[in-house]
């Protein structure tokens, strides 16, 4: 039994993924000996309908100078931040002097489409690389976590915030009740909560049990983010399902002041009817999980067995999950291209495949490509669209 993070309460493990890396810890050979690993399981509690990890790395080893992911590496989510950007501004920046917070800020790459005179806002964001380019972007970010301790000096959003925005990042807070107590510090009286994080209803339907990874502290829905605020007297008032990051959902959230809303309720019976808001939901994915893994295994073994080479394409903090749980090293997959500076020359975590530069994608053939960047399929074939005419094929775990 685990306890669970938020009512601190008993609550059964559903799964266990075994022995784990860090998700984004590529590391040099000199390393391996001294690889960190711990067993990561996830649990569900009921009373909040909240899938959560069981053991974690403190952030402050994932979150640091060298955090190797850059929001800007991918096309596609760049417009999708200058579309929630235009979309946030239509709907809630009423007046010039709107005051924003975004947590996990990055570099930047969100808060630059609001970048215009008397433009107040905060950026917190505790990676220090990816801050740096955020700074030099114009952005004024702040080097540190959001928390009240860090908040508390800037006068100016103190019970003054109108918004606070974030995408992928509430999920890696492991203190939630200190998030939404900063959160509660920082807004006036009207402010708003909006984030987007990957949605537990589409992990269960695709099976993408590598969206569990040692960052991804929590998978959300919309039952467990209504139960989770509304502890602290905020009400879920919108949210609106995206396609980023293979299914996402944003939320809206405000302090509490009625309860009815059809929407929402809507949204709550359908997560119920699908069993999202209970542990039945979570029980058949362990047993979709265990499936997967088979499948994976068996469909791997046998394309190298009629003696093919395979690639793997883009090195994601998912790809650890995935290689880890089914056991895939070098042996199997020769290597994985990927765009990142950081991570090319590098080994993955935990089996150690190397990181080689995407340009030699189009150089070298493999006759299949294991797409690890799934969520990225649309963009990766448009930028290799030589691979399918060469014979070569697309292969995922989903
Ligand atoms: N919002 C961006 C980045 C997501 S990655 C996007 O969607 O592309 C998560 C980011 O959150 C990282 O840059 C990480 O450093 C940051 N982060 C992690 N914990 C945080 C915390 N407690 N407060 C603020 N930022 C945090
Ligand atoms: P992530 O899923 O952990 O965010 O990682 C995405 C990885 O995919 C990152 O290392 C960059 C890589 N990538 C490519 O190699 N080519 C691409 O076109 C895109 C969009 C991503």
């Amino acid at each position: 039994m685990f306890k669970c993070k938020i009512t601190k309460k008993k609550i059964p493990q559903i799964i266990n993924f075994g022995r784990m890396p860090i998700a984004n810890g590529f590391l040099n050979k000199k390393d391996f000996k001294k690889e960190f690993f711990y067993n990561m399981g996830v649990s569900f509690s009921k009373d909040v309908s909240l899938m959560q990890l069981n053991n974690h790395p403190r952030p402050e080893m994932m979150f640091n100078a060298n955090y190797p992911f850059f929001t800007s590496s991918s096309k596609f989510m760049k417009n999708h931040f200058k579309n929630y950007a235009n979309w946030a501004k239509r709907k809630y920046v009423k007046t010039d002097n709107t005051r924003i917070i975004e947590i996990g800020s990055n570099d930047g790459t969100f808060l630059k489409n609001f970048k215009k005179k008397n433009f107040q806002h905060l950026a917190f964001e505790p990676s220090k690389n990816v801050s740096e380019i955020a700074k030099k972007n114009g952005i004024n970010s702040i080097t540190k976590f959001f928390n009240r301790k860090n908040l508390i000096t800037f006068d100016e959003f103190v019970n003054k915030t109108d918004l606070i925005f974030g995408a992928n990042v509430v999920c890696h807070i492991p203190d939630l009740l200190e998030f939404i107590l900063t959160c509660d510090l920082a807004l006036n009286e009207n402010g708003k909560i909006i984030f987007e994080e990957p949605y537990l209803g589409s992990m269960y339907k695709k099976v993408s049990y590598d969206q569990i990874y040692d960052e991804h502290i929590y998978m959300f829905s919309i039952s467990s983010i209504k139960k989770i605020f509304n502890i602290f007297d905020f009400q879920l008032i919108d949210v609106f399902p995206q396609n980023t990051h293979g299914g996402s959902m944003r939320y809206v959230l405000e302090r509490k002041k009625t309860n009815v809303n059809k929407k929402i309720n809507k949204w709550l019976e359908i997560e119920k009817q699908e069993n999202i808001d209970n542990i039945s939901g979570a029980l058949e994915f362990k047993k979709n999980c265990e499936l997967s893994k088979e499948k994976l295994q068996y469909k791997l073994n046998n394309i190298k067995k009629k003696g093919k080479l395979i690639c793997g394409y883009g090195a994601t903090s998912k790809s650890t999950t995935i290689l880890n749980y089914c056991n895939i090293d070098s042996k199997i997959i020769d290597c994985i291209f990927d765009t990142t500076p950081n991570k090319i020359g590098k080994y993955s975590p935990g089996m150690h495949i190397p990181i080689i530069d995407y340009k030699y994608f189009s150089k070298r053939f493999y006759k299949y490509a294991f797409l690890f960047a799934w969520n990225h399929k649309k963009e990766i074939e448009e930028k290799e669209v030589g691979y399918l005419k060469k014979g070569g094929k697309w292969i995922t775990h989903l």
